[in-house]
């Protein structure tokens, strides 16, 4: 696939997410399907949105025995979502049985990602509460390694990260990247963020964005405008 926007709709119930996608009249873009959002409209909202022609990320970071995710993979992979994950920390064997229980009997399967470690845990709290002790960004490049090693795609990561990510997983392993906003814009409660185009700079492949087009005035302008600044002269 190529590089891409995708729209991270943090909303509560259905009837918000289709009264904000009925805004888009001539696009269709890629979007983002959390927990909150999953678990409140259920697997049908997956199937609403793929009948309408979107790509789907499907972002509910699996965390378990490796047998108990192969199996909600393999459940996961019939909504035909374009780009799931699961959490690195879950060691090889459990991605490895990740991408087996996507996979369709065919051989084609969804991209499939892992979360490194969250941007939610400092480096203080890796090392305090999950008693792992080398710096944070060693550990995120060793779970790069790992994802690559389970034969995953890429990983979720800051686009601050990205170029570091492709240099040690190489230019073919995906970084998908939130934490970007408008020079121009409200930050919100992320810190360690980007523009559009500066992600592009670092070798982003997708940058998820939330708020800066969820919550604007126009979210169609604001869309365009990500697009326009992230794909630059490569679409537009
Ligand atoms: O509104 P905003 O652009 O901050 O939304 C970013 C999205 O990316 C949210 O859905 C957030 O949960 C998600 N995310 C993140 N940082 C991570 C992983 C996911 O901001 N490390």
């Amino acid at each position: 696939m190529s590089k891409d926007v995708i729209i991270a709709c943090d909303f509560h119930g259905k009837e918000e997410l289709l009264s904000f996608l009925d805004k888009f009249t001539e696009e269709k873009p890629f979007l983002k399907i959390g927990m909150e959002l999953f678990y409140a409209a259920g697997p049908d909202i997956v199937r609403e949105l793929k009948a309408r022609g979107h790509k789907i990320f499907l972002d509910l970071k699996l965390h378990d025995i490796p047998n108990t995710v192969k199996k909600a993979m393999a459940v996961l992979s019939n909504l035909d979502v374009d780009l799931c994950n699961v959490h690195a920390a879950g060691t090889i064997a459990m991605m490895e049985a990740a991408k087996e229980g996507l996979t369709h009997p065919d051989g084609t399967r969804p991209l499939l990602i892992a979360v490194t470690q969250l941007t939610s845990t400092s480096e203080e709290r890796m090392q305090n509460d999950l008693l792992i002790s080398q710096p944070l960004d060693e550990v995120v490049m060793h779970y790069a390694k790992n994802t690559k090693a389970a034969g995953l795609d890429g990983v979720v990561c800051s686009p601050l990260e990205a170029g570091k990510v492709k240099a040690v997983c190489g230019k073919d392993f995906l970084t998908i990247t939130p934490g970007v906003r408008f020079a121009d814009g409200d930050k919100g409660d992320q810190v360690r963020i980007t523009t559009p185009e500066k992600a592009r700079e670092l070798g982003s492949d997708y940058i998820v964005v939330g708020r800066p087009i969820t919550q604007a005035a126009d979210p169609v302008a604001a869309y365009r405008r990500c697009v326009s600044e992230f794909l630059g002269g490569e679409k537009a």
